[in-house]
């Protein structure tokens, strides 16, 4: 049998009283006397194995001391219904054959600290919690793709190696580039504008870099962004999508990432009272907010760990804040002094960009808002932001030929899958981090 058609433990109940093999590794085990406890991962999920003497080989039973955690093993046997096993299936062993004896496990059940867990992370996604987190990632990035695809927006991939900034030129990674000097893209969405020009909705779905000095929970040096844009959009309807993709993302969780939720002890409740409307407010009025619960800033901040903490407590749910001051947005962002745009003349005091804070603490998970549709203005503001005209011309072709209104935003996925599996920090929702002083394994 295929390794990709053989049996799993996640998909048992299609084999019940079936004698099967099973390929994987040693998880855990205990004995008492005639009966032996095998719990057996094979990276689909555990299920326990019960040796009983005198049923299974009695190799096989005799040998049952010499199996190391995460030995691997061939184990054969009988699958049978247990009501009270998590998965409610068992497996009465009749064979085990190993592949290899495993030395002494680095990890065990006892606690370790963060900084071994994460120089041994090769292995520590073995683990539980890793395991059912990155599982989840695997079901968000999936379910990613079907909601966009659905919606008709076409996949659009922008380039890794970059030769300008997106986000501002204190966190960009550098690489010699031949005679040249390139860049670690920061965001698709110069590139995906483009996109929408030519292909009407797009998104872009892949890795961006960061060189964040932070040491947060919530910031990677490489994380995955996903940066839908539409070409005649506008700031209503980068909320009205991000509302709808995150109750998407939610919704496909709930209903496919069971067993995982429960191994992260999930609150679920929390997650189904995700639910459409999300409250949006404007900058002004989380400031106002802000104030009321103790955390004042004065305008023209931008908000702090804290700041997105206790606009999450007032909504409990995720919540838009909009209209934020031009003066801590990227250049490209369209500013809200346009008639057409929101009707009001706020002489580019603010910006049409949105940004969505999750609640309980994981912070701002979507960034975006309307662009910049008019050439003199965004010329003046990439000078504004010390930025090389001539490095943009190429961005700046689309406002020279058959410029539109378009927005769009980024959402990260490491944010993401963070607040859906309720893991405190976004290390452990991507395989191998890459953080301020991590860069192994
Ligand atoms: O708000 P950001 O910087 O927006 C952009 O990059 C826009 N160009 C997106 C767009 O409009 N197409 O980043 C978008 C999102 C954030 O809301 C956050 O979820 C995530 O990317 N993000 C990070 N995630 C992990 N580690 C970091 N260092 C992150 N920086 C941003
Ligand atoms: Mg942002």
């Amino acid at each position: 049998m295929n390794a990709f058609s053989s049996p799993k433990i996640r998909t048992l109940s299609q084999y019940d009283g079936q004698t099967i093999t099973l390929k994987g590794w040693v998880h855990n085990k205990r004995s008492s006397g005639k009966i032996k406890f095998l719990m057996l991962r094979d990276g689909s999920g555990i299920v326990q194995g019960v040796l009983v003497k005198g049923e299974c080989e009695e190799q096989t039973f005799n040998d049952f001391e010499k199996l190391t955690q995460e030995s691997s093993i061939l184990v054969t046997g009988k699958v049978r219904k247990e009501p009270r096993a998590k998965i409610g299936y068992e497996l009465t062993v009749l064979k085990i054959e190993p592949f290899q004896i495993a030395g002494e496990y680095p990890i065990s059940n006892k606690e370790h600290g963060v900084e071994f867990l994460m120089d041994n992370r090769h292995l520590w996604i073995r683990s539980q919690k890793q395991w059912a987190a990155l599982r989840i990632r695997s079901e968000i990035m999936f379910t990613i793709q079907d909601f966009f695809r659905k919606r008709g927006f076409v996949r659009f991939d922008p380039p890794i190696l970059t030769p300008t900034s997106c986000e501002g030129t204190s966190t960009l990674f550098s690489t010699p580039y031949f005679d040249e000097k390139a860049y670690l893209t920061q965001s698709g969405q110069l590139y995906g504008e483009a996109g929408a020009f030519a292909l009407g909705n797009i998104y872009t779905f892949g890795p961006t870099f960061r060189a964040e000095k932070s040491k947060t929970r919530k910031h990677l040096t490489e994380f995955w962004m996903v940066e839908p844009e539409m070409a005649y959009g506008t700031l209503t309807d980068v909320m009205d999508l991000g509302e709808d993709f995150i109750c998407h993302i939610i919704k496909h969780c709930l209903e496919n990432c069971q067993p995982e939720l429960a191994i992260l002890e999930r609150n679920q409740k929390e997650l189904e009272a995700i639910t459409a409307p999300f409250p949006r407010i404007s900058y002004d009025e989380a400031l106002k907010i802000l104030e009321k619960r103790g955390h004042a800033i004065p305008w023209g901040e931008d908000f702090g760990a804290p700041h997105e903490t206790a606009l999450g407590e007032e909504f409990g749910k995720p919540v838009f804040i909009h209209h934020f001051p031009s003066q801590i947005k990227a250049f490209y962002f369209k500013q809200a002094d346009d008639p057409n745009g929101d009707g009001v003349d706020h002489d580019g005091k603010y910006a049409l960009g949105a940004d969505l804070i999750a609640p309980f603490g994981y912070g701002e998970i979507i960034g975006g808002g309307q662009r910049e549709d008019r050439l003199d203005v965004l010329e003046h503001r990439i000078r504004e932001h010390g930025l090389n005209l001539s490095d943009y011309q190429w961005y700046l072709d689309l406002r020279r030929y058959g410029s539109v209104p378009h927005a769009g935003f980024g959402l990260g996925l490491e944010r993401t899958v963070a607040w859906v599996t309720g893991v405190e920090h976004v290390r452990e929702t991507i395989p191998f981090p890459r953080m301020l002083n991590h860069l192994k394994p």
